[in-house]
């Protein structure tokens, strides 16, 4: 049975696994990223691969990178969230494992993974939305993923949704990731909780007192709780969600929107007012089937699933 390792690289942690051709992970690892020093992320990407590859005989190596790739699918020319600038990773990770390496954008892997194995099984048309530090796209349109010209297509995070909005990673500002992403999400929270405490009272406990260490897990915990200023958080960026997808729709035309990422481990608490946002948005809406909107179903791992599937059909 060929086996590949795919290697998902986000900005806090390194996700490698050992997966078979029917997707399923044999073995996996986590890592820290190391911070802001590309040459220590290659290394430590290396390291995890030689470590796996010592025990599994595999063939070659998907890396998932969340940042704009280049065509070749060997450089990482820009991470608007991360230190990688004209990065050369294919080449630094094939020199320290001797193998195959293909690097792909991480969500292009995540909605590749998705496609093959998951949520966007049987449908020809899917659109997949990361919703993390950032927000994500990839595109798989008749069986293949849509790179675009220099392999830098659906970086649908960077669409202006707000003129002289908010500051994004990228350089540009009022990005729909600033207003839709998991690091939104918790900015949306803390403007909450501090123009009005009254309505936070669970959410700022939960934050230890202050609201500049509210994290996205007490947003989640706080929302379950009942808590009014968490509840209006998740409610407005449900609202951008849904707006930006009924934008995505009116060019794309989707059969599936799969919607993945750290946030949609908490999909319950915001995927029916994205739908209904969806529907409201949507240009055309009575005269046209809706694409349904799923949340992804190999969780975390899809990433990774994804770039050692692209490392075997590259
Ligand atoms: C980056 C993308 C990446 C996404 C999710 C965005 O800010 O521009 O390349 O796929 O974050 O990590
Ligand atoms: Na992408
Ligand atoms: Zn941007």
């Amino acid at each position: 049975m060929a086996l590949t390792i795919g290697v998902d690289v986000g900005g806090t942690k390194i996700a490698a696994g050992v997966v078979d051709e029917n997707g399923h992970i044999v073995e996996n690892l986590l890592r820290p990223t190391p911070a802001d020093d590309p040459d220590k992320v290659a290394e430590a990407i290396a390291e995890v691969v030689l470590d796996l590859a010592g025990r599994h005989d595999v063939e070659a190596v998907g890396l998932g990178a969340a940042g704009f790739v280049d065509e070749t699918r060997s450089i990482v020319r820009f991470a608007p969230n991360l230190a990688w600038r004209e990065e050369p990773l294919q080449k630094a990770v094939a020199e320290r494992v001797n193998m195959p390496v293909v690097v792909e954008n991480d969500a292009n892997a995540m909605a590749w993974g998705e496609y093959r194995f998951g949520a966007g099984r049987g449908e020809s048309h899917v659109v997949c939305i990361t919703v993390g530090t950032g927000i994500g796209g990839g595109l798989v349109f008749g069986g293949a993923l849509y790179r675009g010209r220099w392999g830098m297509g659906a970086e649908m995070g960077h669409m202006q949704v707000v003129a002289e909005g908010r500051l994004c990673g990228c350089g540009n500002l009022g990005c729909w990731e600033q207003y839709a992403s998991g690091n939104a999400l918790v900015h949306e929270a803390r403007l909450i909780a501090e123009a009005q405490p009254g309505r936070a009272a669970r959410l700022i406990e939960l934050a230890g007192g202050t609201t500049a260490d509210i994290e996205g897990k007490h947003v989640t915990e706080a929302a379950r709780d009942g808590d009014d200023a968490a509840l209006a958080a998740f409610a407005s960026m449900a609202q951008w969600l849904g707006q930006g997808m009924a934008d995505l729709a009116a060019v794309l035309d989707p059969g599936r929107f799969i919607l993945g990422g750290g946030v949609s481990r908490a999909a319950d608490l915001w995927i029916d007012d994205a739908r209904a946002a969806y529907g409201r948005a949507l240009t055309g809406r009575e005269h046209r089937p809706h694409a349904d909107i799923r949340v992804a179903e190999l969780g975390a791992s899809a990433g990774l699933v994804g770039a050692a599937d692209l490392a075997r059909h590259p």
